[in-house]
């Protein structure tokens, strides 16, 4: 089956969401629970392709997992199998977190090459680096990679680059290795330290989460926990964006302003006044939108990568001329083509990783293909804006990562369904 959006765009964004449970906190924790052998209970998790992919993951090795409405139970007791299945590895990238949490509890892993993907060659040398350093040795043929440990010990690691999984994945082998590891130029991003309160929620002992440096002292026991997930700030992050390339006001509930200054201010950079209470951002945009001079992605708590896209197709609408750059990834600029076929007059310079956004009066109506999660979202929300009906075809990979995404946008006054093509 086919997924698509159909959207009939020019509609004032209006009204409030309370945001889904975020993706890339939840994924980790999901990963943890392999290192405590007993039931670990998550609530808030969204229910998007990923999550399930995750616990199809989990049950192939042997865990017990029960869903609930937004909680996931998992009881990792009865694990016995090391293997990540090749078809999981190509589906979701990301169960290569699973390799520190399986080298800790078995000693071993046996998994694949998760290969690149629409944004980047994504390579995992820092996490094996990381995990090597702990004591790991790997082996691998062409695709395939196994690990082994006698016993995994505490070290310093300094990473080249502040990589989110590869912080995540050496965290995760720290927990339970004899002995403490320092890690340096570690990621911070709020994921990063959602997942180390969990893990001491589960009886580790980790400090220095949010910063570059994170202490993690071994332990040889840990506990059943039950914890409670964030809200998703890059969802978050996605809607505000519809609200300033729409026009409109907006009440988002579930994130803290803290973990999305730099969108904030670059929203408001655009003409977008906004302000918060409590874990409530209000966001509204009544001026036309203004370009943005130079916008730069940067780990945290820089401009999110995730949030490039969505950028992008708010500032094809600016008057004015806008750059972005993207040093993260390599390869997220895609979806600036598909943004064209709407009317948008963007150039790469792919060498320079700049993307200029020259503004246009009005964006039209079109079929365009989502490439990958963020420019699938940000595909949605030019059509939000469009003159006349935009179809977002393959949207598989926009439902990865958001849940209910175009009953919440109807629930803001936009005019989108999901429809399923019968192949
Ligand atoms: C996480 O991916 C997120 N995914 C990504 O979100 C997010 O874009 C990224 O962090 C950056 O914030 C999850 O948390 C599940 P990285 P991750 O390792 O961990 C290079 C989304 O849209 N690198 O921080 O894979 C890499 O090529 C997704 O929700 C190496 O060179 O990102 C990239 O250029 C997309 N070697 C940079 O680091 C490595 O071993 C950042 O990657 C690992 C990474």
């Amino acid at each position: 089956m086919l997924s698509f959006f159909k959207i009939n765009g020019k509609l004032p964004m209006h009204g409030g969401i309370k945001v889904q449970g975020s993706k890339n906190a939840v994924l980790p924790m999901m990963a943890a629970s392999v290192l405590n052998k007993g039931i670990t209970v998550i609530k808030n998790v969204p229910m998007i392709l990923d999550v399930c992919s995750m616990i199809h993951i989990l049950r192939e090795l042997g865990c017990v997992v029960k869903v609930e409405g937004d909680c996931v139970t998992i009881d990792s007791s009865q694990m016995s199998k090391i293997e990540i299945p090749e078809e999981w590895v190509g589906k979701m990238r990301s169960s290569i977190i699973l390799l520190g949490p399986l080298l800790s509890r078995f000693h071993q892993v046996k998994t694949f090459f998760p290969g690149g993907c629409s944004i980047g060659k994504r390579p995992i040398d820092l996490h094996l680096t990381a995990l090597e350093l702990l004591g790991a040795t790997f082996t691998h043929t062409e695709n395939e990679i196994i690990g082994m440990t006698k016993q995994l010990v505490g070290n310093e690691i300094t990473f080249s680059f502040p990589s989110v999984g590869a912080t995540e994945n050496a965290i995760m082998a720290s927990v339970c290795a004899k002995g403490t590891t320092i890690i340096k130029n570690g990621a911070r991003e709020p994921e990063v330290v959602q997942l180390c309160l969990f893990l001491n929620a589960m009886g580790a002992k980790i400090s220095g989460m949010g910063t570059s440096t994170i202490k993690i002292q071994g332990v040889t026991q840990l506990h059943d926990v039950e914890f409670t997930n964030a809200g998703d700030r890059i969802v978050a992050a996605t809607i505000l964006a519809g609200a300033a390339i729409c026009g409109g006001e907006v009440f988002i509930e579930g994130v803290k302003k803290e973990h999305l200054l730099y969108v904030l201010d670059a929203l408001e950079a655009t003409g977008c006044q906004w302000d918060s209470k409590g874990d409530v951002i209000h966001l509204k945009r009544c001026l036309p939108l203004k370009p943005i001079k130079q916008l730069v992605t940067a780990p945290y708590p820089g401009f999110p990568t995730d949030c490039q896209s969505q950028m992008m197709a708010v500032l094809t609408l600016a008057n004015g001329v806008s750059t972005i750059e993207e040093t993260v990834f390599e390869g997220r600029f895609n979806t600036a083509n598909e943004l064209k076929k709407m009317g948008a007059d963007i150039i790469i310079e792919a060498e320079k990783k700049r993307a200029t956004i020259l503004g246009v009066k009005k964006l039209t109506g079109a079929t365009v293909k989502a490439l990958d999660l963020r420019g699938g979202a940000a595909l949605v929300l030019a059509g939000l804006a469009a003159d006349g009906v935009t179809y977002v075809t393959d949207c598989h990979h926009i439902l990865r990562g958001y849940a209910h995404f175009a009953e919440d946008l109807r629930n803001l006054g936009m005019d989108i369904t999901l429809l399923e093509e019968k192949q």
